[in-house]
């Protein structure tokens, strides 16, 4: 069985990562922290878990983390940085959930995140924890970085287009939705039920983080110039990401092969499904799953393509992604742990 701890436990994605750990067939869960529960049993903050996890919480410099084979980091960022070099002496893999180990340039995480890197040889050595674009990467990893939640969608719902060289890779637009649990668990004003509920505001739209790991990422998919405008929302539900991306195309092609462009990108993904040209995907449809669905639309018959991307993102967009990692980095059955159907109503 495979030792994981898990750092920052307490918030959206700690409880979704012991969630999916709890069933996962080849984990022990061993260690799971939190600064201001030491000592709480898990149970007792997520009665979900009864019965599933008997461990308590235990403060971080308590937790024998180096005794685990894995450990998640559901913190902000900055904190696996600060540990990642302890755990990976110790012979410890490491998958962050934040932002240390995505962006491999220094100059551009250091101006968004507003901190110095402290470990820029772990970063040249970490890989992006994107599967469908990074596996092989991923599969021989020590330390992974695992991507944002609205990156995962813009880089899967324009990557075989990308690839395939047909859209202007100059002029990307993403038009992006996530419910509040995005924002994570901690208290804030913004994310109150009164101020959040019966409510529809974009946010970030001269800038935002996801836009420089984004352009990073689909730099490597095209030698085009790629120019990406990216507005993100908060909508007033709890858990789901629907991103609709438009692209102009640029080379004489129809809605038959622009379709199998995704089927033979996607067609052996266990997590991505590609619906039939013009449907409409539902947040609905992959609420409490690893599912990402994606489908094509192309108005009027005109240049421009629309690509409808929906995720849960606490799951393909956080957690679920992350075990998914964890499973690769392990040489498991990428799919353990991760097959349960969508939640529906
Ligand atoms: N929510 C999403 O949909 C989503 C999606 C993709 C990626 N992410 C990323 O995943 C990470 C976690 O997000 P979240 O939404 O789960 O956040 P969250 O709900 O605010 O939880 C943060 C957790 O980190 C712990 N923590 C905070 N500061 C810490 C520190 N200095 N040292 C150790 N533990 C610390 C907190 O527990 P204590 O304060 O008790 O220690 C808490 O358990 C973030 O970097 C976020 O950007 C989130």
């Amino acid at each position: 069985m495979i030792k994981v701890g898990i750092v920052g436990g307490t918030g959206y994605t700690g409880v979704e990562l012991l969630r999916l750990l709890a069933t996962h067939p080849e984990v022990k869960l061993t260690a799971i922290t939190s600064r201001k529960e030491d000592g709480l049993p898990v149970a007792d903050m997520f009665p979900s878990l009864r019965g599933r996890v008997d461990l308590a919480f235990s403060a971080p410099e308590k937790a024998r983390l180096t005794e685990c084979d894995v450990v998640f980091f559901a913190t902000p960022h900055g904190v696996a940085m600060a540990q990642a070099p302890e755990l990976l002496a110790a012979g410890v893999k490491v998958i962050d959930l934040a932002a240390d180990f995505r962006l491999q340039d220094i100059a551009s995480f250091e101006k968004w995140y507003k901190i110095p890197h402290t470990c820029p040889e772990l970063l040249k050595e970490a890989a992006y924890g994107l599967v469908e674009l990074n596996r092989e990467a991923i599969r021989k990893a020590r330390i992974v970085g695992n991507p944002g939640c609205y990156p995962t969608t813009m880089q899967l719902g324009l990557a075989p287009l990308l690839q395939a060289g047909v859209i202007d890779a100059s002029h990307l637009i993403a038009d992006c939705k996530s419910g509040v649990s995005g924002a994570g668990r901690k208290a804030e004003v913004a994310t109150l039920f009164s101020e959040a509920g019966d409510n529809f505001k974009a946010y970030g739209v001269s800038g935002h983080r996801h836009s420089p790991e984004t352009l990073e990422r689909l730099r490597l998919l095209t030698k085009d110039k790629v120019g990406l405008l990216f507005t993100p929302h908060l909508v007033p539900m709890i858990r789901g990401m629907h991103s609709t991306l438009y692209a102009r195309l640029t080379k004489d092609i129809d809605n038959a092969a622009l379709q199998a462009l995704f089927e033979n990108a996607y067609g052996n993904e266990p997590f991505i499904d590609v619906m039939p040209f013009g449907s409409h995907p539902e947040t609905r449809s992959t609420r409490a799953s690893n599912m990402l669905r994606i489908a094509l639309h192309r108005p009027d018959d005109g240049d421009t393509l629309v690509i409808l991307v929906v995720q849960d993102n606490l799951v393909k967009g956080a957690s679920g992604q992350a075990v998914q990692c964890m499973n690769l980095m392990f040489g498991l059955d990428e799919t353990a742990g991760l097959m349960h159907i969508p939640v529906l109503p």
